[in-house]
């Protein structure tokens, strides 16, 4: 079932809680590729019904960012999903969503906004706003539809460090279940954004998975100094590669340490071909 409205998912709901039928949910901005298929496939194991939203979240991209161009593909989401046996896709339009003729701005609209530590690094340290912007649409779409549980991938690692915190300190009665990064063959984290690349970007890109993997063998040989693990990735690094940052923090806390432990994570962040693509990797 496609719907557009707030109050169409909130009655279909409704009645299937009635039921005592657990509910979940898989937030996306559409483009659906296998990484969220394989969000959606463990809903499916793990709830009743499921609902996937489908929304290019306005607030969440800068002003000099894709927000126009991201692809924006719900036909093909929705066989995709009707495909996984998605019960609801919810695709709201932005006005019905933060209402009609509202500028999206904090002095216009009640933000979430995660702690300063959280959001002044990693991805947050170049995307001012973006964080608020996420936390904001994902409380939103929990209260729309009261999932029992909301699942979100790895791949964004920060993001959902960060959705798992603002759960906790506003009592969310929400579970929230990590997925495990989706890849090509070749080692490409599955993105929508790659969608923008050149056959030639795609190769370029492998740079991001091989530097991490890279880490994590130095890591398991016994290096655990972080600038050193950190320096490994220079040689992978050539002219098609605008690095914006690869950093290893603990993989709860995002807290940087000098020696990596079983509880690091390296990430990352490069521009290829002025895409910019992000990926990580679980030291153990
Ligand atoms: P989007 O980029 O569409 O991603 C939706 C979900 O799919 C996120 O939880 C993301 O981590 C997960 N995902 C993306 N690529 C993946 C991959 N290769 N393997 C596993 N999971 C993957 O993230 C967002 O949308 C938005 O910020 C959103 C949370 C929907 C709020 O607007």
């Amino acid at each position: 079932m496609l719907f557009h409205k707030i109050e169409e998912v909130r009655t279909e709901v409704l009645k299937w809680k009635k039921e005592g039928l657990t509910v979940g949910l898989v937030p996306t901005m559409g483009a659906l590729h296998a990484g969220h298929l394989s969000l959606i496939k463990k809903a499916k194991e793990t709830c009743d019904k499921v609902v996937v939203s489908d929304f290019v979240n306005p607030i969440q991209f800068g002003p000099s960012e894709d927000f126009d161009k991201y692809p924006r593909t719900l036909d093909a989401d929705m066989e995709l999903c009707s495909k996984e046996g998605v019960d609801i896709v919810f695709a709201p339009s932005a006005d019905e969503m933060y209402g009609e003729g509202r500028r999206l701005s904090n002095d216009t609209l009640t933000y979430v906004c995660p702690p300063f530590f959280y959001v002044n690094t990693l991805c947050g340290k170049t995307r001012t706003g973006h964080f608020d912007g996420v936390c904001t649409v994902v409380l939103k779409l929990f209260n729309i539809v009261q999932p029992d549980y909301a699942f979100f991938g790895q791949k964004d690692a920060q993001q959902v460090i960060i959705i798992k915190k603002m759960v906790k300190d506003l009592n969310v009665p929400i579970q929230i279940i990590q997925c495990p990064i989706v890849r090509e063959e070749s080692g490409l984290a599955l993105s929508s954004r790659n969608k923008y690349l050149s056959e030639q970007g795609k190769k370029d890109a492998l740079v991001l998975s091989k530097i991490l993997n890279n880490i994590k063998s130095c890591y398991e040989k016994g290096i655990t100094d972080v600038e050193a693990l950190k320096e490994t990735a220079y040689s992978f690094l050539t002219d098609k590669h605008d690095m914006e940052y690869l950093e290893i923090v603990d993989r709860n806390t995002l807290e940087n340490k000098t020696k990596a432990d079983e509880n690091s994570i390296a990430l990352i962040a490069c521009r290829v071909e002025n895409v910019r693509l992000i990926d990580n990797i679980y030291l153990k």
